[in-house]
């Protein structure tokens, strides 16, 4: 067995997973290594999810009846928990989407109709990066068709960084929004937020964030990082499908206009207007996710009941053994970074001239779960002149034996073309 510093007890905590035991492809152990593309759930947060419909289902905001209150409380609770987990100052700032899809949607939407100066419009400039998920670019180039914005990307370096030697030309005093992703869900690589966000904050421009690989995998603070926008999702975290999440500055949430019209994010209506709720509900039109919501309270639980700092030291002690062995496989090529600093556990390679899917399909064979293709991040293929990268991804119950698996199989796929 091999043991790395900082590893957490990966045998208790896989007991909280159910389906970590399961076998595949006759009595094959499943290997589960595609968590940048979704986590599995604990035992805790499928739990609290029966016990929601069990005893307290309802739709919140509307009822007078206890199950309806009940629901309510446990709907606003988890708000709570997510924003004490991202240190948001208020949890008015919290916006419960259905996944950070919606989430940067939003933002974009948001903007699009929003009054100066907050306003994108054939005069500004809309920035983002060649290492986004298509998330993170099919919103802003919506955005930039429908105001006649110019939208504007970082390139990358050959190692899978972001190439900012033309910050001051990128951003610039035209830029409205800088959006971009704090761990690439297809490189791996941790961005330089300080930076971007420093040279925003000169010519007065907005900052998103795209945190969805990185709030499942390591502490994330929203005030530290000085942002103006934070969007993650909840099945990546232990929680389940369905359950997203924005995080705005308050003065912004107040300014700027809604993107969704319906129930609940009124406070009058008539036949001729409306007028809005306060922030968050101003931007939850409609019965929101509420067991999806609960559900998501719950894996923040478990995850702060083993730690985020805990949980990054035991994905960067995988990530460095990982690469190590990756590199030992003959033919193999890691798309984006090959230390272990400043990225995440998420790592794409090549393997000689095998397509991806047959590198997939043989590893599958093996019980080996991994996810092959652009990763909705097809920019980032097109950089580096692949179609497409196989990707392990690992999370706070991977474990060394499982990447000796896959470095095994990856002998066996080798062996398998010839
Ligand atoms: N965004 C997810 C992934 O990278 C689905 O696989």
């Amino acid at each position: 067995m091999t043991l790395l510093p900082g590893l957490l007890d990966t045998e208790a905590i896989r007991k909280d997973f159910p389906i970590l035991d399961r076998q595949v492809h006759d009595g094959k152990k499943l290997v589960y290594l595609d968590n940048a593309a979704t986590s599995q759930k604990p035992r805790q947060v499928l739990d609290a999810l029966n016990e929601y419909y069990e005893r307290y289902n309802a739709n919140v905001h509307r009822g007078v009846h206890v199950l309806a209150e009940e629901a309510t409380a446990l709907y606003e609770g988890a708000r709570d928990k997510v924003a004490e987990f991202i240190n948001a100052p208020s949890r008015d700032e919290v916006i419960f989407t259905k996944n950070a899809s919606e989430s940067l949607n939003l933002v974009a939407n948001m903007l699009g109709w929003a009054d100066e100066p907050y306003r994108v419009d054939s005069d500004t400039e809309i920035v983002i990066t060649e290492m986004e998920h298509h998330s993170n670019i099919v919103p802003w180039q919506l955005l930039a068709q429908r105001t006649g914005a110019k939208l504007k990307w970082f390139g990358l370096t050959d190692d899978g960084r972001l190439d900012l030697s033309n910050i001051d030309e990128v951003i610039n005093e035209k830029t409205k929004i800088v959006s971009f992703v704090l761990v690439s869900n297809i490189l791996g690589t941790q961005n330089p937020v300080e930076a971007i966000v420093r040279r925003a904050q000169e010519v007065g421009a907005l900052v998103c964030i795209d945190a969805s690989q990185a709030a499942p995998h390591m502490p994330l603070d929203v005030q530290a990082l000085q942002a103006d926008f934070v969007a993650f999702t909840g099945h990546k975290m232990c929680g389940p499908t369905g359950i997203g999440v924005l995080w705005g500055r308050q003065e912004l949430l107040e300014d700027l206009p809604p993107f969704l019209g319906g129930g609940e994010m009124i406070e009058t209506v008539s036949m001729h207007s409306s007028t809005y709720a306060p922030a968050p509900h101003k931007f939850e039109a409609g019965t929101p996710p509420v067991a999806q919501a609960v559900g998501l309270g719950a894996a923040i639980d478990y995850l702060n009941s083993i730690g985020m700092d805990k949980i990054l030291a035991h994905e960067h002690a995988l990530t460095e053994y990982a690469v190590k062995r990756l590199l030992e496989v003959p033919d193999l090529r890691i798309i984006g970074p090959t230390t272990a600093e400043e990225r995440g556990a998420a790592i794409s390679f090549t393997l000689g001239d095998i397509h991806p899917h047959d590198v997939g399909q043989v590893l599958d064979e093996q019980g080996i779960a991994v996810r092959v293709g652009h990763h909705c991040a097809r920019p980032v293929c097109l950089r580096y002149g692949i179609p497409a990268t196989t990707r392990a991804s690992f999370y706070l119950y991977s474990t060394p034996a499982e990447i000796d698996a896959l470095v095994d199989g990856l002998e066996h796929v080798r062996n398998f073309f010839g």
